[in-house]
């Protein structure tokens, strides 16, 4: 069975104090109601916190912390960047790569996405590779061949790096605007990501890789969601900023998960 994840990116959000609080929130969560067997919670705070966030979380099972993002060369003169083995040295072990706020803000394309995501499987950093179609492509019926062209990233690896590969598709309009894609919406592109996976690396490999959506993603609609054949958990922006709002939705998965396992 492939892993199943709720991860939290808390973008750029929250003091030092806060993200601590925050972090410490989340952890009473975990230890309280801990994840279901083959789940994995990721907490994805800003830079500066990663050390310590790691230090809070230390010993808590299935509990992560990724960084947001992380440059493509190995180290050099990049004033204000921060490198894979830099947060590999962290004690974080996730990276968000691609995440569509880079690719618009910041204009990371697919050349400069590779790099990092190779960069980061090379310092032993799981990338979770995002990509997504804006609501103009959607409207024009191209968010197909749009994602097709994002997963070139993915297909450029190795097998094996592929596998390590963690995917999340998130839908440019539906990214902090309150609108989420509905279930179906959102298991059809799934479904196409699969088996896009499954005709490039094979349907074993296809089967085994983790894939999860996110925007607008809340405690609301979590469940709906994460029934979805090939939805395999959230990346969870908003709500993963206070733990109230965060815990419904990992405990919306773990009840997903008892309802298979009983099922
Ligand atoms: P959102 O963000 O949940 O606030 O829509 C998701 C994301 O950008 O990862």
């Amino acid at each position: 069975m492939r892993t199943k994840i709720i991860a939290g990116n808390w973008k750029m959000n929250k003091t030092y104090a806060e993200a601590l609080m925050l972090a410490a929130e989340v952890k009473e969560a975990v230890k309280k109601t801990p994840n279901a067997d083959n789940m994995l919670t990721i907490v994805a705070p800003p830079f500066p916190f990663l050390s310590e966030i790691v230090q809070c979380m230390d010993g808590i099972d299935g509990v992560f912390v990724a960084a947001q993002n992380c440059h493509h060369a190995a180290s050099g003169a990049y004033t204000g960047e921060v490198s894979a083995a830099m947060v590999q040295s962290t004690g974080a072990t996730h990276v968000i790569i691609g995440h569509s706020e880079r690719r618009q803000y910041f204009g990371e394309t697919n050349e400069i996405l590779l790099l990092k995501v190779l960069e980061a499987l090379k310092h032993g950093l799981t990338p979770i590779f995002c990509f997504g179609e804006t609501l103009d492509q959607r409207t024009a019926g191209e968010q197909e061949k749009i994602v097709a062209q994002q997963l070139e990233v993915l297909f450029a690896l190795t097998p094996e790096d592929a596998r390590k590969t963690i995917l999340a598709y998130e839908p440019v309009w539906a990214i902090g605007t309150g609108i989420t894609a509905t279930p179906d919406q959102a298991q059809e592109m799934h479904a196409f990501i699969r088996s896009s996976v499954a005709k490039k690396f094979g349907a074993a490999q296809a089967a085994l890789t983790t894939i999860l959506y996110g925007g607008s993603c809340n405690a609301g609609n979590a469940k709906n969601l994460f029934d979805c054949a090939d939805i395999d958990g959230g990346l969870i922006g908003g709500a993963s900023l206070k733990a109230p709002d965060f815990d419904p939705i990992r405990k919306a998965m773990i009840a997903c998960l008892r309802q298979k396992q009983v099922g």
